[in-house]
């Protein structure tokens, strides 16, 4: 028992009927990956960043890549020493205690359900942006937004989330498979992207490279600046995380998962950086601030209007392969937290190929109600921050417990752990401080309440307190 409760062995016997089948191998994997990272963020949050940043929104993509980087080494230590589904929740159950991984595995509902949510209502803009202009299809208002804005409910995201959902419940290995073709549509969308816009840049387009300074300035009461726009941008970078949570899924976990994780990271930092230099080389970067398609717009503005619906379309297309891998990856966090007994035991039941039914049905349920009522601003930054959160996590288990177990067998060590750990951390905490600050308040609350259920119910029904318990008797 460690300070903060029982510790979880790093290689725990699972229950007979409660392990998930072994379907998925590395190009599964990193293409979980990159689907999971490639979505609203760039499609759409690159204007926000430049608007936050000027053309030194490439600086804030490079950041960010920075700290993921750092973090996606972390990851890949601690998913091959505990390939479990679980992922950051797990590594800091086995590395701090029980109620720091339960904090985390909170802090990773902000991360993973919202994120599905986000996704989903930019989807969903996406879609009535091309009804509107392409087909000429109005849709009523009222069903397009939520009561925030006037309207009933987004059905559009509801109905993109519960369609991902169904995916889902299909199996695992099914969804991995379309996920596969969505991501090589994403990219081939985003190299078109590059490569017609690199011969359009304007050199003076950089310059003043970073009209409102480094560190956040309040301006209209907004903080602004590289980090500002960094603590945005965040979104787009993360989703290489969901590949740990199917690490009880790969068929050869210590190959399949170091692949998997540092792979996307790394295709999709690149693939960012080009985009984000592009973008604003071509356009000055107050005209694509405000623009919920900023790539599309790009490229009507050098004469490519055919590409630019083409880059829409994709959108539409493959945003969906985000929802399916954030939801992939919420469910099976849910599914070890109820197996853990920190959530009902009845929702970790495994249907007969495998997959947590139930939890999947309640985890699409859940992100079908945010997207179908909440905006999505506010929803991605909350995002960001139970990310955040969970990457700290993630890095001090590690070097936690490269202290407490240095022997243990480690297929995949970080190089120079100190130091890629602390940059992780640090550089989450100064990401996590440029939020604005009603998403840090309201995750403090969050965390509040996640504390008051584990006090009203996991507390209780621990499986590792209770048989700590009864071996101390
Ligand atoms: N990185 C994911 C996205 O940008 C969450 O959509």
């Amino acid at each position: 028992m460690g300070l903060f409760g029982p510790l979880k062995p790093l290689h725990r016997a699972e229950e007979d009927g409660k392990a998930l089948a072994k379907t998925l191998s590395w190009p599964h994997l990193m293409a979980l990956g990159i689907g999971g990272i490639i979505g609203t963020g760039i499609y759409t949050l690159t204007g926000v960043g430049a608007g936050l940043a000027g053309p030194g929104v490439i600086l804030s993509f490079a950041i960010c890549g920075l700290v993921c980087a750092c973090a996606a080494l972390a990851y890949t230590e601690m998913a091959t020493l505990i390939p479990t589904a679980g992922s950051a929740y797990t590594y800091t159950y086995s590395a701090i205690g029980e109620i720091a991984g339960w904090v985390v595995g909170w802090a990773l509902i902000l991360e993973y359900s919202l994120a599905c949510s986000s996704v989903a209502v930019g989807w969903s803009a996406h879609l009535v942006g091309w009804l509107e202009e392409g087909v000429g299809l109005h849709l009523p208002a009222f069903l397009l937004n939520g009561p925030h804005a006037g309207g009933l409910v987004n059905l559009p995201a509801v109905l993109v989330s519960l369609a991902v959902m169904g995916l889902l419940l299909i199996g695992a290995r099914e969804s991995a498979t379309i996920n596969i073709i969505l991501v090589i549509i994403k990219i081939v969308a985003l190299g078109a992207f590059i490569f017609l816009g690199l011969p359009a840049i304007q050199a003076g387009n950089y310059d003043p490279f970073a009209p409102y300074g480094f560190i956040g300035q309040q301006m209209g009461g907004e903080k602004v600046g590289i980090m500002a726009a960094a603590a945005i941008v965040f979104f787009a970078f993360f989703g290489f995380d969901a590949v740990s949570t199917s690490a009880e899924e790969a068929k050869n976990p210590a190959r399949d998962l170091t692949v998997g994780i540092i792979g996307s990271m790394v295709v999709s930092t690149i693939i960012y950086m080009l985009v984000a230099g592009v973008a604003v080389g071509v356009a000055p970067f107050r005209e694509i601030a405000d623009s919920a398609e900023p790539l599309p717009h790009i490229l009507r503005s050098i004469g490519y209007p055919l590409v630019a619906s083409l880059v829409g379309m994709a959108a539409i297309v493959a945003l969906p392969s985000v929802i399916l891998v954030m939801m992939y990856g919420q469910s099976r966090i849910f599914f070890v937290m109820a197996r853990d007994g920190l959530l009902p035991a009845f929702v970790a039941k495994v249907n007969s190929k495998g997959s947590p039914a139930l939890i999947t049905l309640l985890t699409g349920i859940f992100v079908a109600i945010f997207a179908g009522f909440v905006p999505l601003k506010e929803i991605a930054a909350l995002s960001n921050a139970g990310t955040l959160i969970a990457f700290i996590a993630v890095a001090l288990s590690m070097i936690i417990l490269r202290h407490k177990m240095p022997h243990a067998v480690r297929t995949f060590k970080t190089p120079l752990y100190w130091l890629v750990g602390l940059v992780a951390i640090g550089g989450c905490g100064f990401i996590f401080y440029s939020l604005p600050i009603q998403s840090q308040l309201f995750t403090l609350i969050w965390m509040c309440i996640g504390l008051g259920v584990y006090f009203s119910y996991g507390f209780w029904h621990s499986r590792l307190r209770k048989e700590e318990t009864s071996s101390a008797e």
